[in-house]
């Protein structure tokens, strides 16, 4: 063999071995909103910084349905990726199946259980063991305003259900769309959990979207939450039906219309946008609602992966419980941090009073998972309330037969 020939195959010899070297993780989520990818371009680099390249599998769709049954295919198919972001119930069924990973050794070495909240760790820890870790904290009874409306007609923040329909009306006299909203299921039922706490209070909402008691669901208090989100739908636009939530807070930004109620990721579109809290918005809690916070949070669940893929998956987990990346990925994404230990200094008038407002709610007892968002029942039961609170938004039943119909649908799938 000539020295070239042994060159050549030392050279490459060399390139497989930092070919195999390269570290990647395959991450799948749902985060392709402006603000949302933003947040996560702040975890790639963390762990590009580190050497792990990011293999994205991004599945559009709020609440992350649609990201489910793409997870379901590929674990099927014997082929899990790296990490999901993940949902509240949807971890713990993942983990019945056992094909999630084990963070018990990094948790113990980084101390985890200290700085996670117990809400948190209700579905970031399955049988004792660790499975997933909470990237952030997002509470969804939120209203998002857009100021000049409000400045333009002399509107104050309204505290109950009177004073929103009475600035809603004027929004709507204006010529705005007074209720910026996208018509798919998620995004009803995100308006849903906020009105079921604004009309039977803390405990009616642990009633009826915790405890599924059928007198709760079947309740005159229910019968008035239906009617409430028919008058709701008066406020919304023609075209509502299928808009995505970014395209409907893209309404409030660009002062088409008065407000959106959605959770905190809006807040990540309108810092996209350049805009800046008490200036071009204002949140503030779903009126009825200021004492209490519906959240959910967003986890990575780790699934079982070769021993050639461990190390870069404990990275990316090592990479979302530091207390640098909590603080910065969330300023960006609008959710508040996972670990109690992270400081709100880098934080917005918005993420200031999520924070306090969330330790509050924490302390006072009237924290509370978000049905919409996977953290109240499991998919199967949140599924079933969707079906229903939909088909009366679009006009299918009536109140009574709402009530009704919900009563039987959450009966049949538990
Ligand atoms: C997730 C958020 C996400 C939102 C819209 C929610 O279920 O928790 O992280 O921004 O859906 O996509």
């Amino acid at each position: 063999m000539t020295c070239a020939g042994i060159g050549m195959i030392a050279a490459f010899g060399l390139s497989t071995s930092i070919a195999s070297a390269q570290q990647s993780v395959e991450v799948l989520h749902w985060w392709t909103a402006g603000g949302e990818a933003k947040a996560l371009q702040v975890l790639k680099k963390d762990l590009e910084d580190q050497g792990v390249s990011w293999n994205d599998m991004p599945v559009a769709g709020g609440g992350g349905e649609q990201a489910m049954t793409v997870l379901r295919a590929r674990v099927t198919s014997g082929n899990a990726p790296t990490a999901v972001q993940m949902l509240g119930f949807d971890i713990k069924d993942w983990a019945g199946e056992g094909v999630l990973g084990n963070l018990d050794d990094l948790a113990s070495k980084e101390g985890w259980e200290e700085v996670v909240p117990d809400a948190l760790k209700e579905f970031s820890k399955y049988d004792g063991h660790w499975i997933a870790a909470p990237v952030n904290v997002h509470s969804t009874n939120w209203v998002w305003a857009n100021k000049a409306i409000f400045d333009e007609l002399g509107l104050k923040q309204p505290t109950n259900w009177d004073e929103l329909i009475a600035a809603l009306d004027k929004i709507k006299d204006a010529g705005y769309t007074a209720v910026a909203h996208g018509g798919q299921a998620w995004q009803d039922a995100t308006i849903f959990d906020a009105v079921v706490m604004a009309t039977g209070g803390p405990e009616f909402y642990q009633a009826s979207m915790i405890d599924t008691d059928p007198d709760a669901l079947g309740s005159d208090t229910m019968k008035t939450v239906f009617d409430r989100m028919a008058q709701l739908r008066t406020y919304v636009d023609d075209n509502f039906s299928g808009r995505d939530w970014n395209l409907a807070t893209a309404m409030v930004i660009n002062k088409e219309a008065g407000v959106q109620f959605m959770g905190d990721w809006a807040k990540g579109e309108f810092l996209n946008a350049g805009k800046v809290p008490d200036t071009d918005f204002m949140c503030f809690r779903f009126p009825g609602t200021q004492d209490a916070v519906t959240f959910n949070s967003d986890q990575f669940v780790m699934f079982q992966v070769g021993e050639d893929r461990q190390d870069a998956q404990m990275k990316l987990a090592s990479a979302v419980m530091s207390p640098s990346f909590q603080s910065a990925f969330n300023v960006v994404k609008g959710s508040v941090p996972a670990r109690t230990d992270v400081p709100n200094d880098d934080f917005d008038a918005c993420g200031k009073k999520g924070m306090a407002e969330l330790a509050a709610a924490n302390e006072k007892g009237t924290l509370f998972g978000s049905m919409a968002h996977g953290h109240s029942v499991p998919a199967g039961v949140k599924n079933a309330m969707y079906d229903v609170i939909t088909a009366h938004f679009n006009g299918e039943y009536d109140s009574a037969a709402a009530v009704e119909e919900l009563v039987n649908a959450v009966e049949s799938a538990q």
